[in-house]
């Protein structure tokens, strides 16, 4: 226990193909950790069989102590409280106002928070991410930087342990990809664990942070923070 994610001989197979394979892993509260590889490595399974988009066809995962290999559909909706999720194309609803999108995330399952602290809780998290000013803008009114920041907000606002995110600077520039990235080590300094998954080699390396590297849905490296080197695979991508 202690640790925030557990994967203990984790194996998932496709058919006869191995997209991870007997992978174990340990993640701390409070840490930010890059999943490295080549494309199709495994890194996108990985991170949906933490929040149950997929379960492993052997092996544990344990999220926050649940046992998420062995979990009830009707803990699942408890699960995804535990875990907040940002994608490569942000995932705004087009519809709703950015704060209206960061405070339907308080508003679902059986979280009973009333209207007003939503509002006051997505107000809290917009502000958190540099957009305390753009709560009435709707996404289209947003670039894309500022729509990922309203998808981080929206992954936050119930403060939940862990945040995962796959391929979250994917369609973002280098500058502003940076200052994704520097927002994610804040989140990870007020406690939330972080695991993003990312092909943004330049980012990893100058960050020298924790960084896992799947190859072939092996996880053939965990360097420790501080001593992020040149990354393996590089030489074959
Ligand atoms: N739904 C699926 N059905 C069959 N095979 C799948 C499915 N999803 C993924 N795979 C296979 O599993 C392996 C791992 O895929 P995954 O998406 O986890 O890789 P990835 O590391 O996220 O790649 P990328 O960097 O391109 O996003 C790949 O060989 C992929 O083709
Ligand atoms: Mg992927």
């Amino acid at each position: 226990m202690g640790s925030i994610v557990e994967f203990s001989g984790v194996t998932r197979a496709y058919g006869a193909r191995l997209a991870l394979d007997d992978v174990c892993l340990a993640l701390e509260p409070g840490e930010l950790t890059f999943l490295v590889g080549p494309s199709g490595a495994g890194k996108s399974t990985l991170l949906k069989l933490i929040n149950r988009e997929l379960r492993p066809t052997k092996g544990e995962v344990w999220v926050d102590g649940m046992a998420v290999h062995n979990l009830k559909a009707s803990r699942v909706a408890a699960l995804r409280r535990r875990v907040g999720v940002v994608f490569q194309n942000y995932k705004l609803l087009p519809r709703l106002t950015t704060l209206e999108n960061v405070a339907l995330a308080l508003q679902v399952g059986d979280l009973r928070v009333s209207d007003e602290e939503a509002r006051d809780r997505s107000l809290d998290a917009l502000e958190a991410v540099g957009l305390g000013d753009r709560g009435d803008a709707f996404p289209d009114q947003l670039s894309g930087g500022q729509q990922q920041r309203v998808a981080v907000a929206r992954a936050v606002v119930a403060q939940p342990p862990l945040l995962i995110a796959d391929e979250p600077t994917g369609n973002l520039d280098m500058d502003t990809a940076w200052e994704m990235m520097d927002l994610f080590a804040d989140i990870a300094a007020w406690g939330t664990s972080v695991l993003i998954a990312t092909h943004n080699v330049e980012i990893v390396t100058r960050l020298q942070r924790r960084v896992l590297t799947l190859v072939q849905g092996r996880l053939v490296r965990d360097q420790p923070a501080g001593r992020t080197g040149r990354m393996a695979w590089l030489a074959s991508s």
